[in-house]
This record gives structure tokens, sequence and C-alpha cells, in this order.
């Protein structure tokens, strides 16, 4: 129904039901800080109950306690997502805990800076062990576990888009976590399980935050200046992202409002990459 105020339509409720979460279970990876962190209080703030996943415990506690102050009540699920074990235990906490698994948001990420020449079989086999593989443990686990139909969230990057120097293994694992959104969407389709992915461009993180701290933790101001506003400038937008960006993006498509979309990579990166 639209009700109307000051000569101008309120909210219509209708809409505001496609995009809520209210009564789904949402999983969510990386979890601990930046962009899993904030999709865990946005699910919250849009109704769900949130299972929060990461190796960082102490993240996760404060991650928990944000989510607390939305008004929701996180459950701990501590994980490292390259073991397939550790992800399966993941899905059947959430019906444990709540009988329904709807959402689940394959967040958790690293990133490692080289040249090929450089790269060590320790460094292909680590970054590709939690970017790809922990999203594709996350895509069978969520696949078989959502009885009720579903929507799967994977997160890519702009850096899988196109070639992105020093970050040779950071972007073929994002490359391929967006095909593997398509496969997977294909595969789960006829179950009504939707799978896209996110690519984010460059976003105010702990991820790129390491660029300009020192080793003490403090923040080197001059090289943070320097790195965002030439990341910034890359932008038809000149700006770079915040988590909110990126989680407003998986709500839409955590929620009915996106259920004819499916095996999509959406592409909140202020335009740097137009594809
Ligand atoms: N920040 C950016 O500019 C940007 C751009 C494109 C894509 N991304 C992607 O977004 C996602 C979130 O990154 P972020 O920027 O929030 O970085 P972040 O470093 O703040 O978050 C990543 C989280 O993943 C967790 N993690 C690492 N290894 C794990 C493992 N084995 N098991 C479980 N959790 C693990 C970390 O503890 C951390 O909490 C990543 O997949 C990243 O590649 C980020």
């Amino acid at each position: 129904m639209t009700s109307k105020t000051d000569g101008r339509p309120a909210l219509s409720s209708e809409l505001v039901e496609q995009f809520s979460l209210h009564g789904r279970t949402a999983v969510i990876t990386g979890a601990a800080g930046g962009i899993g962190r904030q999709a865990a209080i946005t699910f919250t703030q849009a109704g769900a109950d949130v299972l929060i996943a990461d190796v960082g415990v102490a993240g996760l506690e404060e991650t928990a306690e944000m989510v607390a102050a939305a008004g929701g009540n996180a459950t701990i699920v501590p994980t490292d997502v390259s073991d397939r074990d550790q992800v399966n235990a993941l899905a059947d906490a959430a019906i444990k805990t709540h009988g329904r698994l709807d959402i689940w948001a394959n967040v958790a990420g690293v990133i490692r800076y080289m040249n090929i020449v450089d790269a060590t079989p320790e460094d292909v086999e680590f970054i590709t062990k939690i970017n790809l593989w922990g999203t594709y443990w996350g895509v069978a686990a969520a696949g078989r576990t959502m009885t009720n139909g579903g929507s799967i969230i994977n997160v890519s990057s702009a850096g899988g888009d196109m070639p992105a120097p020093t970050l040779s293994i950071y972007a073929m694992t994002k490359a391929a976590v967006s095909h593997l959104t398509r496969c997977a969407a294909v595969e789960l389709g006829a179950n009504n399980i939707r799978v896209n992915a996110i690519a984010p461009g460059f976003t105010d993180t702990p991820m790129v935050q390491s660029r300009w701290t020192n080793a003490d933790g403090s923040t080197n101001e001059a090289e943070r200046e320097s790195y965002t506003s030439t990341r910034a400038a890359q932008s038809p937008l000149r700006t770079i992202a915040t988590p909110e960006d990126q989680s407003w993006a998986m709500l839409y498509l955590a929620s009915d409002a996106s259920r004819f979309i499916t095996g999509q990579v959406i592409r909140p990166n202020g335009g740097v990459v137009m594809a």
C-alpha cells in the first residue's frame, strides 16, 4: 500500500517488502571486518538472522557487537573457508540454529602483492585455497543445504575483470569466482537457488588499508591520501567505495527484489570497469 505525505508518496510497503530479509537466515564468511562485517550489519538491518564466519575470532566478536547494536543477534562460527569440512559444518550450524538457510555470502578473501616471476608455490596455494576453493566449498555447501530456494552471493573483484599487475594470483582467482558463479547458477537454478557475484572496485577496508598502515599500526596519512586519491581519480565518480556501497548491492542480490537475476556479476566499482 502507498500512502501520501506532504503531497509525495511515502515509501511503498510492497517495495520495502521486496528488499526485506525478514525471517531469512544468512551466512556471511569473511565477517570479521571490512565488507563481510558490513554485510552482516546490513542484512541484520534488513531483518535477517546472521551467522558470521571468519578465521579472525576477535573480529567476529566485534562484528557480533555491531550486529547487536543494529538490533540483531549474530551466531559466531569460527571457520577457515579453505577447509571443506569446516564450511560444511558452517552450513549445518545454520540449520541447527535457525532451521533454515536462505542466503550465503562468500566474502572471505586475501591479497598478496608480487610479480609473477617472484611468486612462490606457497603464494599460489595460499591465495587460491582461500579465494577460489573457499568460495567453491561455500557454493557447494549452500547448494546442498538450501531446501527452499535461496541466494548465493560471491565476491569477485574489478581485478578479475582487467589485468592487475602485481596481483596476478588474486586477479586469476577472482576471474574464476565470476565464472564459477555462472556455472553454479545453471546447476542450481532448477532448485530456485540464484547465484550472483559482486565485483567491487577499490573499497576502504582493512585489506587495502594495509597499503598505508605503518608497522606499528598507525596510519601514514600522506600515503593514504596519495593512494586513495589516485584510485578515486580512476573512477568517473571520482571517489572510492565504502563497505556500505558493497553491502547494499549484496542486499539487492540477497532479497526478492532480484528474484529474476542469476548468473550475473554486478560491479559496484564507480565505473572503473564497464562490462
Ligand atoms: N577492499 C577492496 O578494495 C576489494 C575490492 C575488490 C574485492 N574485494 C574482495 O572483498 C572481499 C572482502 O574483502 P575486504 O576488502 O572486506 O577485506 P578484509 O581483509 O577486511 O576482509 C577479508 C576477511 O576475510 C577473512 N579471511 C581471510 N582468510 C580466511 C579464511 N581462510 N577463512 C575465513 N575467513 C578468512 C579475513 O580474516 C578478513 O576478515 C574479499 O573477497 C576481497 O577480495 C575487496
